[in-house]
Formats: C-alpha cells, structure tokens, sequence
C-alpha cells in the first residue's frame, strides 16, 4: 500500500477545519479579494479546472463567472465539501501531480493558493500544462512568498516587518491561526518565487500577467490595513507556448 503523501495527509486531517474556516462569511482574508480576483480571472465559458479546491469557494466563483467547472482535491472530504455545496459542474479526487484527465482537456486551470501545499511543484506544474489545451491559461495565486518568510513585529497597521533568516531556500512552516472562535492549522512549504518562475518554465508555462493586489477595504475595519502597505497574495497567468 502507498503511503499518502505529507501533503494530503495534513489537509486529511484539518478537512473539518478548513470548511469552517473558509466558509464563515469575511472570516478570511480571501473575501477582502474575492471581487479583485474575480475581475483578474474574468468572465467566459471555459472548460475549467481547479486543482486544490478545497471545500469549492474559488470554483463556486469560476461558476458565478459563467465558466464550466471541473473541481479537483485529494482530500475526499473535501472534494465532498464542495460537492454538497454545488461548487463545480464535475469533481474528482485527484493531487495535482496526477491529474485523471486527458491531454488538452481545459482552456483554463486554477490553483488558488494550493502550491505551497503541494510537495512536488514542477510536478504539479507540468501535470497543469500537460491537461491545457494550446494557448489555454493557468492562472495560479500564492501566498506572497516574501510574506511567508517574515513576520510583523506587532499588533498594528504600521508593525514593521521583520524578515528572520533568509529568502532563500526551501522551508517547510506549521503554524496556528486562531480567531473569532476558529483555529486553522496551516502547513505547507515556502520557496522563492524563482522556484515557482523556474516550475513554470520547466512545464512550457510563460507568465503573461502578474499581480500584487490589494484588499479592499471595508470602512471601520482595520484588519486588512497592513496588507495595504504589503503584498499578502501573488496572483499570476502563464499561457502553454505550443
Ligand atoms: C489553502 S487550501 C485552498 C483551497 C481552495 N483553493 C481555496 O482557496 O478555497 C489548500 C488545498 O490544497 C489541497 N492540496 C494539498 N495537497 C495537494 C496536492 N498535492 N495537489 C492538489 N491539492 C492539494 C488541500 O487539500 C487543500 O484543499
């Protein structure tokens, strides 16, 4: 029998956890994004495929954008999550270095903050170029990976942020986000965004579009104000070559 990956093992277990967490209304940072993301991926009727889809918030809104969406986890649990809640048009269980689809079968794939769960990067990234179709698009959004190796030194908007350590390299993080009544445990690794760029490169993905969006802000909230002053999220389109 084969061992289940780190990886999908850790997601196994915070499955419960996770839905609560990503589906209680403003909770994470994701709503203070979800309008600026919808706009960065647009509108249209692509065959569309998300890998790491959670408990389905990120593909309910490739839904909402008129798109025909193919929802994918290896976390049964969870690909169950997103079932329950109507979240895609189809769904499988399936880690995004082995996709069960045919070559060409998408014109867009989304991996929404999911890499830096992923162990094997290159191999999730040439298993995404490999399901595209020619001049298909993947659109791929990161926890800002200069973010992930600091840290603010305080409570406030204005707390400096400290990097300890380096940039560089490649480092696994656990932590645990408590708030409001909810605690997440994260895990994953962190990696320059090199190691990503060169991922891409190495499955014939050519980045097209890259951003560093805001959140928007709620008036009388302060809680997203620091990410005012820094990137808390990557987003970035790469396109097949051939
Ligand atoms: C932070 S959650 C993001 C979920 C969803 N994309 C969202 O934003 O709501 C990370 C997801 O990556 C999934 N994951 C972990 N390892 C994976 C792998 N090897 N391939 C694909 N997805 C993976 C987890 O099961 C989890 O659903």
């Amino acid at each position: 029998m084969t061992e289940t990956p780190p990886d999908q093992a850790h997601w196994a277990r915070v499955a419960a956890q996770w839905t609560a967490w990503a589906r209680k209304p403003g909770h994470d940072a994701f709503w203070a994004y979800r309008d600026t993301l919808l706009a960065f991926i647009g509108r249209g009727d692509k065959l569309a495929l998300e890998v790491g889809c959670g408990e389905g918030r990120v593909s309910r809104a490739l839904k909402e954008l008129g798109h025909h969406v193919t929802a994918t986890d290896p976390v049964a649990e969870l690909v169950d999550a997103a079932a329950a809640a109507g979240s895609a048009d189809r769904y499988a269980v399936a880690p995004a270095e082995a996709l069960p689809f045919e070559d060409g079968s998408f014109d867009l794939v989304v991996a929404y903050n999911v890499l830096m769960d992923v162990a094997n990067v290159p191999a999730a990234c040439a298993e995404m170029a490999r399901v595209l179709a020619p001049g298909g698009e993947v659109m791929i959004s990161l926890v800002h990976p200069f973010r992930d190796r600091g840290r603010f030194s305080g409570a406030g908007p204005d707390a400096p942020f400290v990097l300890e350590g380096s940039y560089f390299g490649r480092e696994r993080f656990e932590g645990a986000e408590e708030r409001d009544g909810l605690t997440m445990d994260f895990a994953g690794w962190s990696q320059p965004l090199e190691s990503y760029a060169e991922a891409l490169e190495g499955a014939g993905l050519a980045i097209t579009r890259l951003r560093e969006p805001l959140p928007t802000a709620v008036p009388g909230d302060e809680t997203m104000a620091r990410w005012m002053r820094l990137p808390l999220f990557l987003w970035l389109k790469a396109r097949r070559l051939v």
